[in-house]
């Protein structure tokens, strides 16, 4: 296991290398394809020699989880050091690098990353001057109706991903891993796993923080409602992007897992008379949209789009709630892929973002067994009965419509963009 986790970024490594020292295109072309021969050979010896125990690794254990993320990025430090240079985030690491902030400090801004991001709090002290000087475009209303699907609705240098709990977060996690190994860019997944929301004050350190980081080009993600740096009074905002998966399934897995995390580790935000009870069993004690309500730990979609502007409204079931959302995506998200179609959502990423998921499909097809692409994780979902089902339906009318609109506006950009490719 060891020796296949340090030979996938041993093949990134040579093709960054070859790749910057080699401009001329034709050479590159001629490289690539070496190398995408070489990763098939790899690919081959590897599924013939690696028994299918990758997915085993049990990370039940939430804390447990991230501390062995933490250290498998560290195992690779210590393997590839010359790699270091290369790739931001491993700067990261580098305890030197480590700003001196005081308790105080820390304890003030708990809701930022401040060591992930680097971020000198000194700036995070000083007043903020709103910003006069916009440099927003939103999509006029007499532009092609392609170029509105495909515009890319903010500055790209940081893609933020605001993650909705239970939508093959697992999955996307280790891609996103690969491709910033393989590009060179700063993949920063949160440490902050709660709340969703935050007051304007607060917002504005974060975006702050998000504007005013050290990198080049920057994928934070996080657990966190929309919220528009325009209203903020930024200047600039920066792309968004997402990934949502059809509600029941969605709700299934939050529901299950937000009672396994409060067994396991005591983390509970479920109302502790649910805690060993299926939903199908919840239903049958209490009204259904009790047992979907953010009190016993399934979230909703739709204040992940309609976001913090109106952060009460917005929690609401209402149709003002459905309407801003849309609109929030339609102005502010360059794509929003579905779990269903997740391949169809990495072409698009690899169209829109070539320089963050060039090859994101090569390396999703290559990191797991032929079997099973997609982390157990995220696919081991047991849903309720059909008569749970038909009681949830009418308490889940919102958030099906939003799917169903974002899964419209995804299958449309999908469709445009394998037209252009023929
Ligand atoms: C979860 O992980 C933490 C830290 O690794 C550990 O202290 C705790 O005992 C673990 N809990 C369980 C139930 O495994
Ligand atoms: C990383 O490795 C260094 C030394 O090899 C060790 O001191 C440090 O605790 C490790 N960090 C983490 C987060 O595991
Ligand atoms: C960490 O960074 C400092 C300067 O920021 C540098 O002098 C030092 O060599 C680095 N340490 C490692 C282990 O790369
Ligand atoms: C960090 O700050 C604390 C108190 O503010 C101080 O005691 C400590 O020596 C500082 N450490 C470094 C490495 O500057
Ligand atoms: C995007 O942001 C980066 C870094 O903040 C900046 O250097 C660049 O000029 C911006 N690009 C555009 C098109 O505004
Ligand atoms: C905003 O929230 C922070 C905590 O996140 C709190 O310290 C601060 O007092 C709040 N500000 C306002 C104006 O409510
Ligand atoms: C931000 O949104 C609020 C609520 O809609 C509005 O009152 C305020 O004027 C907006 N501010 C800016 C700068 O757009
Ligand atoms: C539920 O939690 C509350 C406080 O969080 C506690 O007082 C109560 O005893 C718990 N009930 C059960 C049945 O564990
Ligand atoms: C849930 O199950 C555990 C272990 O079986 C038990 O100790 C606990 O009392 C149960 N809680 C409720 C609310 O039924
Ligand atoms: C709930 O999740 C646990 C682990 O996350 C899994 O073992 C169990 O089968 C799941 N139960 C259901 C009913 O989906």
């Amino acid at each position: 296991m060891g020796s296949q986790r340090s030979s996938m970024p041993s093949i990134f490594y040579i093709y960054r290398c070859i790749s910057s020292i080699t401009r001329n295109r034709r050479y590159q072309l001629h490289i690539l394809i070496t190398i995408i021969i070489y990763l098939i050979i790899y690919i081959y010896i590897q599924v013939k020699l690696i028994p299918t125990n990758r997915n085993s690794i049990s990370c039940k254990n939430y804390s447990q989880n991230l501390v062995l993320n933490i250290k498998e990025k560290n195992e690779s430090f210590q393997i590839l050091p010359s790699v270091k240079i290369y790739t931001e985030q491993r700067v990261i690491l580098n305890q030197s690098n480590v700003i001196n902030i005081s308790q105080e400090t820390r304890l003030r801004y708990s809701f930022i990353d401040i060591d992930a991001l680097n971020i000198n709090t000194n700036f995070l002290d000083e007043i903020y001057h709103p910003s006069t000087n916009f440099n927003i475009k939103f999509p006029s209303s007499n532009s092609h109706s392609y170029s509105r699907l495909l515009n890319m609705k903010g500055n790209s240098s940081t893609i933020l991903y605001n993650r909705i709990p239970q939508c093959y977060e697992f999955t996307m996690g280790l891609l996103l891993k690969h491709v910033s190994y393989l590009h060179s860019f700063t993949y920063i997944p949160s440490q902050i796993y709660t709340p969703f929301s935050y007051n304007q004050t607060s917002l504005i350190s974060i975006a702050r923080s998000l504007t005013n980081h050290k990198y080049n080009r920057l994928l934070y993600e996080r657990h966190i409602y929309f919220f528009d740096f325009s209203n903020l009074t930024f200047s600039e905002h920066p792309v968004w992007i997402n990934l949502v998966r059809d509600p029941i399934y969605r709700i299934a897995l939050d529901f299950n897992n937000s009672r396994e995390i409060c067994r396991l580790t005591n983390r509970c935000f479920v109302n502790n008379n649910t805690i060993n009870d299926t939903l199908d069993k919840c239903v049958l004690k209490y009204p259904p949209h009790v047992c979907i309500s953010q009190e016993n730990g399934v979230s909703k979609m739709i204040p992940f789009f309609c976001g913090l502007t109106h952060s009460i409204k917005c929690q609401d079931d209402s149709t003002f709630a459905l309407k801003q959302a849309k609109q929030n995506i339609d102005f502010f998200y360059t794509v929003i892929g579905i779990a269903e179609e997740f391949y169809s959502f990495l072409y698009v990423l690899e169209k829109l973002f070539p320089q963050y998921f060039k090859h994101a499909r090569l390396i999703y097809m290559n990191t797991r067994d032929s079997h099973q692409l997609a982390d157990n994780r995220d696919v081991n979902i047991q849903l309720p009965n059909k008569i749970t089902i038909k009681l949830l339906e009418p308490y889940l009318k919102d958030e099906y419509e939003l799917y169903n609109y974002i899964k419209r506006r995804f299958l449309d950009q999908y469709r445009i963009l394998t037209e252009m490719d023929n």
